[in-house]
């Protein structure tokens, strides 16, 4: 609680200060500090007028505190209003020595920048006798951000930021870190610091997002912090606070006012989602474990013999040459055999995807370690030889993306790999990046004393002495990374780039640099082809280059009501295409379980099976019920196709994430501000899937307004209240949201054959016997495709099909129309002509079969 005796509101523009005095801020309690603070914050003055916003100076306004290192005596305040939803707020220090992301790293829109009037943000700076500078940021009336009555902390290794919150506040957004959907706003820290680890309950695993929303009085707004380095954002007392190891506070802030709206403002800022190959959308099967491509060819032949779709067939490491980047194991994967399981996929329309991991063999005669050693693209130790750590295939260098020539190595290495297998897309993983010992352990180790696989440390490194007293090491605040060290079981903090930068400081882009240089040799390599990447470790901007599966979770009930709110997660951090591994990834999985798992899987943007080695086999055929859920979810998913892709289109354009919770539709709903239990594919489809053992009904929640069933048509009134639904093993309740349209493919085996057949329009009718929708197709493969945007709208029992957009020729006919609410219609017109059509009376719905219209041209059609 704030509990501010004077407080000088000062004119922006203002010059004069009163004096300040320090006093003392005892911080949360939840992680408990050994003294009180008294830190003095800082008094500005100068302050000037820029064309779209003000510059300002900060001085220390008394002795340092030096809290956890070197107070920063003068510090520069820059504010600009971006855009007219976006306000950046960056306060540095003077001399401009603290470590900042490169430009070409992540890359910024720098918006075109909007007088301060023209802004629906608003900033004040204030002075508060015992705190110095604090600033505001607000939204009409609405103070959104709010330091003031908190000294402003900014040290070499530490910068603090505190913002008051309402009491009980609403906070979504920070990771990446297995959660619940609603942040508790009493004892919530999210550390950022990527860690290749399982995926464990409310710990920090492989990414980093700062970016947080706050829904109050049903509206959002969003602010993000860009800075690389570790650090714990921390819910608690009514307060967010920042707690930051180095660089400077580097804010911007969206005026939202809904969530779609802040995710745009942020993803607008950071990079849109890249398009991704319309494939993509199919169902994927992987396993960590496969002894042969034989049995990778079984699994796919077992797939089409129980009649699942199966898009895309995934190996993981299993397919090396001793689990060497880039090359075949040569008695179980043989290249040749590859080659023919390739053809034997792109044959029936299906895809392949390997996975590659960043860490290289230590050993000269590995002629891809050669290479880079020549071409001097290793991340170094301090004394200039090369860091050495452990990955799978033993002792391991890792690539420098910083290095001038890392890139076109990388690119050289992918090249002669692709040359020999085309595949179809890339899975990277380990690149946080995880190493299985901590330090430089291979150093001083002779080239190629390789220890055997699997990884064991033989002989064991000498033991490690940590150097306590470097601060890159050990840095004074200890944020709450869930391992011992900082460098445990990653790349150490003090190795050295190629540009002189410590790891320390650029630790949480290692994952976000390698997808960008994997991304640039297949834009390169396939010039006009959307690349597919999937990567594990992900930054801010991540969604521009690459997907994400959310890494390695467990074959449990937990993790997979979990999955939803990480999927959920990764919306807001603009990586829309996102899915957990079905049927958990460690652990025996059970066939309840599965099944369960593959019913709201399907409905992940990102749906992809995957095991791992030494636990049982789940690929979905292998039990009748999982086989049986599997084919009616899936089924589900195939036909709704087209509306997957237009609802990805509307996150390539606007950010707006495919999966949603409801919170992000009904804001002005309370009951919906921590629902993670259903999820929305875009704003039309509602699944509500059974999320715990033994349960054969499901309690599920429905906004105001008309929710009819998928399969029978049945509808549901709802009442802002729970309904509970009967779930059957084998059955996933899906409904479409009334008001809404939604345009469908039947079903087939691939997502290419499915794209042959003709179009369906579920129309939902809201009340007022009213809806709404909209199709995106393009060829699905291309960058320069011409493409095409139709709208329905349907009143009065008449359709209105309307163009928006774009060229591309949609080749197959509208030919069936399911009339949702609507009974009794027996006569279709065309503008103005009766065509012929067949009519069923369905549960109070129609269903019109027979239709044969174009969707590149528009047309009214009356329902009679
Ligand atoms: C919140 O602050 C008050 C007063 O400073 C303190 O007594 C309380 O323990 C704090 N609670 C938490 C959870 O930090
Ligand atoms: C303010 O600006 C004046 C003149 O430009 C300069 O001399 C002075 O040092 C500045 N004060 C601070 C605190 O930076
Ligand atoms: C814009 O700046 C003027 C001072 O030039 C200030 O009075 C006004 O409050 C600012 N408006 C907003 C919306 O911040
Ligand atoms: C494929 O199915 C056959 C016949 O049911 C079975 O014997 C075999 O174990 C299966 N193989 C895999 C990899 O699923
Ligand atoms: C990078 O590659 C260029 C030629 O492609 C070479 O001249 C240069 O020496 C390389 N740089 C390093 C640091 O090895
Ligand atoms: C180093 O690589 C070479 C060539 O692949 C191999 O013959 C040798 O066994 C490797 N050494 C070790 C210790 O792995
Ligand atoms: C760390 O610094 C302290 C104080 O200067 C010193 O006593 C200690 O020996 C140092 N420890 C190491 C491992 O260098
Ligand atoms: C898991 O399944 C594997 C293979 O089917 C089996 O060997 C193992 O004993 C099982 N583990 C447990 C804990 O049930
Ligand atoms: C209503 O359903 C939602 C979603 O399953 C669930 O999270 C919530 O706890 C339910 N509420 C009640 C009162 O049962
Ligand atoms: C109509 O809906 C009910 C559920 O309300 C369902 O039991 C019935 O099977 C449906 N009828 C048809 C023809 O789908
Ligand atoms: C319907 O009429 C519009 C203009 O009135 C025309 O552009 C369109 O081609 C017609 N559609 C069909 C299917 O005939």
């Amino acid at each position: 609680m704030r509990k501010l005796l004077c407080l000088y509101i000062i004119a922006l523009w203002a010059g004069a200060q009163p004096a300040i005095a320090t006093r003392q801020v005892v911080l949360s309690t939840t992680v408990p500090r050994t003294q009180p603070i008294t830190c003095p914050g800082y008094i500005a003055s100068n302050v000037s007028k820029t064309g779209d916003g003000f510059v300002a100076e900060l001085i220390l306004a008394g002795p340092p505190c030096a809290l956890y290192g070197m107070d920063i005596k003068r510090l520069k305040l820059d504010v600009r209003f971006d855009t007219k939803n976006r306000l950046h707020v960056h306060i540095k220090d003077a001399d401009g020595q603290q470590f900042q992301i490169p430009d070409n790293v992540v890359s910024l829109d720098s918006g075109h920048g909007v007088r301060n009037a023209s802004s629906n943000l608003r900033f004040d700076h204030l002075h508060d006798d015992l705190s110095g500078f604090g600033f505001r940021v607000l939204r009409g009336d609405q103070v959104i951000f709010d330091t003031v009555g908190h000294p402003l902390i900014f040290e070499d290794q530490y910068i603090e930021v505190t913002s008051n919150l309402p009491a009980d506040a609403n906070i979504y957004g920070m990771g990446e870190s297995p959660d619940f959907l609603r942040r508790n706003p009493a004892n919530t820290i999210k550390t950022l610091w990527n860690r290749g680890s399982p995926d464990l309950f409310q710990q920090n695993v492989y990414g980093s997002h700062s970016i947080y929303m706050e829904l109050r009085d049903s509206q959002f707004h969003g602010a993000y912090l860009h800075n690389s380095h570790g650090m714990d954002i921390v819910l608690a007392n009514s307060t967010i606070q920042y707690r930051v190891l180095g660089g400077t506070a580097d804010f911007y802030f969206f005026g939202g006012p809904s969530a779609l709206d802040v995710i745009d403002q942020y993803t607008e800022l950071v990079g849109r989602p890249s398009r991704i190959p319309y494939w993509a959308l199919g169902f994927h099967n992987c396993r960590y474990g496969y002894k042969s491509v034989y049995e990778v060819n079984d699994v796919i032949a077992n797939y089409s013999k129980a009649n699942i779709p199966l898009e895309v067939a995934w190996t993981d490491i299993d397919y090396m040459d001793r689990t060497r980047d880039f090359t075949f194991d040569p008695v179980n994967f043989p290249l040749a055999e590859m080659q023919k399981q390739l053809a034997y996929l792109h044959g029936r329309g299906q895809k392949m995807v390997l996975i590659t991991d960043p860490a290289i063999l230590y050993n000269s005669s590995y002629e891809v370690y050669a290479r880079g050693h020549e071409q001097d693209v290793f991340i170094k130790n301090p004394d200039g030889s090369e860091f050495i750590g452990q990955v799978w295939p033993g002792y391991t260098v890792f690539p420098d993306w910083f290095a001038l020539n890392t890139s076109s190595w990388w690119s050289g290495e992918l090249r002669r790999y692709f040359d020999q297998l085309p595949i179809d897309g890339m899975w990277i993983d380990m690149n946080e990046a995880a190493s299985f010992c901590t330090g430089s352990c291979g150093t001083g180790k002779p080239a190629g004393s390789t220890p055997p696989y699997p990884w064991t440390l033989d002989p064991q490194p000498p033991h490690r002495i940590l150097d306590v007293n470097n601060t890159f090491l050990v840095p004074p605040y200890a944020i709450h990374n869930q391992e011992v060290e900082l460098s445990d079981l990653t790349i150490e903090t003090t190795a050295k780039h190629a540009n002189g930068v410590s790891e320390y400081h650029v630790h949480n882009l290692y994952g976000h640099m390698e997808s960008k240089a994997t991304h640039d040799f297949l834009v390169n390599y396939r010039p006009n082809k959307r690349p597919f990447i999937l990567s594990r470790s992900t930054f801010a901007g991540s969604g521009a280059l690459v997907s994400h599966w959310t890494g390695d979770n467990s074959a449990t009930w937990k993790d997979l009501h979990i999955s939803i709110a990480s999927a959920f997660d990764f919306g807001i951090f603009g990586i829309p295409m996102v899915g957990a591994d079905i049927c958990g990834f460690f652990g025996n999985t059970t066939e309840e379980l599965c099944a369960r798992w593959i019913e709201l899987g399907a409905f992940y943007p990102f749906s992809r099976v995957h095991s791992a080695l030494a636990y049982a086999p789940q690929e979905i055929y292998r039990w009748k019920t999982v086989a049986e859920a599997g084919r009616r979810a899936l089924s589900v998913r195939y036909a709704l196709l087209p509306y997957f892709y237009t609802s990805y289109q509307r996150s390539v354009e606007n950010g707006w994430p495919v999966a949603r919770p409801l919170l992000f539709e009904f804001s002005h709903v309370p009951a919906v501000v921590d629902n993670d239990r259903q999820l929305l594919v875009g704003d039309s489809i509602l699944v509500s899937p059974v999320l715990v053992e033994g349960a054969t009904s499901v309690s599920a929640f429905f906004p105001a307004g008309l929710w009819y069933d998928w399969y029978d048509y049945s509808v549901i009134k709802g009442t802002n209240n729970n309904v509970s639904l009967s779930a059957p093993l084998e059955h996933v309740n899906v409904h479409v949201r009334g008001g809404k349209i939604v345009p469908t493919q039947e079903p087939a085996m691939t997502t290419t054959d499915s794209r042959k057949n003709d179009f369906n329009l579920i129309i939902a009718s809201d009340e007022h016997g009213a809806a709404t929708g909209e199709l995106y197709v393009d060829d699905g493969e291309t960058f320069d495709t011409a493409a095409r945007w139709v709208q329905f709208s349907y009143a009065d029992k008449s359709l209105s099909i309307g163009q928006r957009s774009g060229q591309f020729k949609i080749s197959q006919p509208l030919s069936k129309l399911v009339l949702l609410g609507v009974a009794g219609v027996s006569n279709v017109v065309v503008n103005g002509s009766s065509v012929h059509a067949n009519f069923k009376a369905a549960n109070g719905s129609t269903v019109i079969t027979g239709l044969n219209i174009d969707l590149n041209v528009k047309s009214v059609i009356t329902l009679k």
